[in-house]
């Protein structure tokens, strides 16, 4: 759901009283729709099971834990580690967001 749509729903909600009910589960969707909208970028590439188009030379990248992903995420980040897309999409990200990232596409142990 796009941000747009946030603010009618939270004022419908506040019209019929119900404010209290839909803070607390709107704000909760919202951050789990937020939070699999910025995985979701990645599996225009790595699928979006992180099984990766082999064959298009994408790595796959679900056999990777959180903590892996995000090492990998912010040497890209860095330049420690080159790539070809990596580097650049990376750099487009704040810290905070490529531990989102990595948490919500990473192997969970
Ligand atoms: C446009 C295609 C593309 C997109 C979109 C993309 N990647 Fe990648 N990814 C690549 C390529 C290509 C590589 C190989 C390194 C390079 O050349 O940049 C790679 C490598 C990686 C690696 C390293 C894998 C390993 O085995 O070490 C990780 C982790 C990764 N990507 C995560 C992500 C995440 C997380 C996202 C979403 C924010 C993402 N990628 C989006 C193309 C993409």
């Amino acid at each position: 759901m796009r941000v747009k749509y946030i603010k009618p729903i939270l004022m419908t909600c506040a019209l019929l009283g119900l404010s209290q009910w839909c803070g607390a589960s709107f704000a909760q969707s919202a951050d789990q729709l937020y939070k699999r909208g910025l995985a979701a970028t990645c599996a225009n590439c790595h699928g979006t099971d992180g099984k990766g188009v082999v064959d298009g030379g994408m790595p796959l990248i679900n056999g990777l834990s959180s903590q892996e992903m995000l090492t990998q995420l912010k040497a890209f980040k860095s330049g420690a580690r080159e790539g070809t897309i990596m580097p650049q999409l990376a750099k487009g990200y704040s810290d905070e967001q490529l531990t989102t990232i990595a948490n919500q596409l990473g192997k969970k142990q």
